[in-house]
């Protein structure tokens, strides 16, 4: 990297949303509810497309891969995405059920990451996601390839960052089918 680079991107200005205040202690003991609140706080603060999030992969040889995609759906069940089963996603899916989610809402200095193992929903709810896109973005899709997954977390970080660099980071982990605050 040139000088002119490594200036030019230590003067862009970072973590210059307006961070609301996060009291770990008052936060629910429900991450797919606090999930859900931040999401509404998101869309309310006007970031565009909230609902987009990466989606990391690995491939047969455990290299990472990463591409946006939008979520689907959230509740008990899982966070859900929806692809073709022959995408390199699919495939990668298919050898490693695992993923990770990782979403940015900048004007408000927050970041949440999922993670955990990927299971395939049903047809019918892959049938339903794909009538419910657009004709557009149906046409040239083959429904039996169209597929809806989701990420069962086991693993839930919630970022909240600020100006002064005090961030506040809020994980949950799930045992034995229970969530767990982590550290
Ligand atoms: C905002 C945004 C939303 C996207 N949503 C989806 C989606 O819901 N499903 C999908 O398969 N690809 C979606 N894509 C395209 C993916 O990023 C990616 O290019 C495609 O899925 C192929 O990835 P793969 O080769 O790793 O399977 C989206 C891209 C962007 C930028």
């Amino acid at each position: 990297m040139t000088d002119a680079t490594r200036s030019r991107l230590r003067a862009l200005p970072s973590l210059t949303g307006s961070a609301p205040t996060l009291d770990p202690g008052s936060v629910t003991a429900d991450p797919v509810a606090l999930f859900l609140e931040w999401l509404e706080c998101a869309e309310h603060a006007g970031v565009p497309e909230p609902h987009a999030m990466t989606l990391s992969t690995v491939d047969e040889w455990g290299v990472p891969d990463a591409r946006v995609l939008v979520l689907k759906d959230v509740d008990e069940r899982g966070w859900a995405f929806a692809g073709t089963k022959t995408s390199v996603k699919g495939r990668q899916l298919d050898v490693t059920a695992h993923a990770a989610l990782t979403f940015w809402w900048q004007p408000l200095v927050r970041s949440v990451r999922v993670r955990g193992a990927v299971v395939e929903a049903s047809r019918e709810e892959s049938l339903a996601d794909l009538s419910a896109r657009s004709p557009a973005a149906r046409e040239g899709v083959d429904a039996d390839d169209w597929t809806l997954w989701r990420v069962v977390p086991t693993r839930i970080e919630f970022w909240q960052g600020s100006v002064d660099r005090r961030h506040v980071r809020i994980v949950f982990g799930r045992e034995n089918g229970h969530w767990q605050l982590e550290g």
